[in-house]
């Protein structure tokens, strides 16, 4: 079986919630206590509402999409194109733990990147946490490039600015 990748529909709101709250209580327990803060993770779990999940879906520069395996929603990946600029971030990206290491990080990863340059976008970033080594090698196989050590940044935590560059308007590392 392999895992497909679509975008986001009304339908999919509750399923998708329900496991990107799981993927992401496993993710504070298994690699972000100690490191991030039990507040930041209480007001990041408060933000998955269907209203919000519904605003996402329906922004006009935004893309949500979820990945599937056997008709089972088993993760998802959000973000926005910043209007015309050609450049896009990635807010989150998350698999649930029981399909980890099935290819599901990466083919949202891959399902994304390719929309966004059918897009136009040229330059693609998100943020990531020290501490989460699955995903920060993911983004590296993948071709993101660490561009900035973020420090003390939004609750006072480090981060890692990673970007990656498309199309032909850019060359060198980082691009694809
Ligand atoms: C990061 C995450 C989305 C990867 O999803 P996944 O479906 O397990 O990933 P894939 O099976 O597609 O693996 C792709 C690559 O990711 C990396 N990777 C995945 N799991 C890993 C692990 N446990 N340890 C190290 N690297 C890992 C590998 O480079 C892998 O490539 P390989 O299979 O060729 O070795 C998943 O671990 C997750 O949801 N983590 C918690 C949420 C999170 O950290 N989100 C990112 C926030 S910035």
């Amino acid at each position: 079986m392999t895992v497909t990748v679509r975008a986001l529909e009304e339908p999919d709101i509750d399923e998708t919630i329900q496991v990107m709250k799981e993927a992401w209580n496993y993710a504070y327990d298994t690699w972000e206590k100690g490191n991030y803060p039990q507040e930041a993770h209480d007001f990041d779990m408060s933000l998955n509402t269907p209203e919000r999940y519904t605003a996402s879906m329906e922004y006009e520069h935004g893309f949500f999409f979820i990945a599937e395996l056997d008709k089972k929603i088993i993760g998802s990946i959000r973000g926005e194109i910043i209007g015309a600029s050609g450049f896009a971030l990635i807010r989150n990206i998350a698999v649930h733990p029981k399909f980890h290491s099935k290819g599901g990080g990466r083919a949202l990863m891959e399902y994304t990147l390719d929309y966004l340059k059918g897009q136009g976008c040229h330059k693609v970033s998100l943020h990531t946490q020290v501490a989460l080594i699955p995903a920060i090698n993911l983004y590296l196989k993948i071709g993101f490039i660490p561009e900035a050590y973020l420090a003390k940044q939004w609750w006072g935590m480090d981060f890692i600015l990673m970007s990656i560059w498309l199309g032909s308007r850019v060359q060198g590392p980082g691009s694809r």
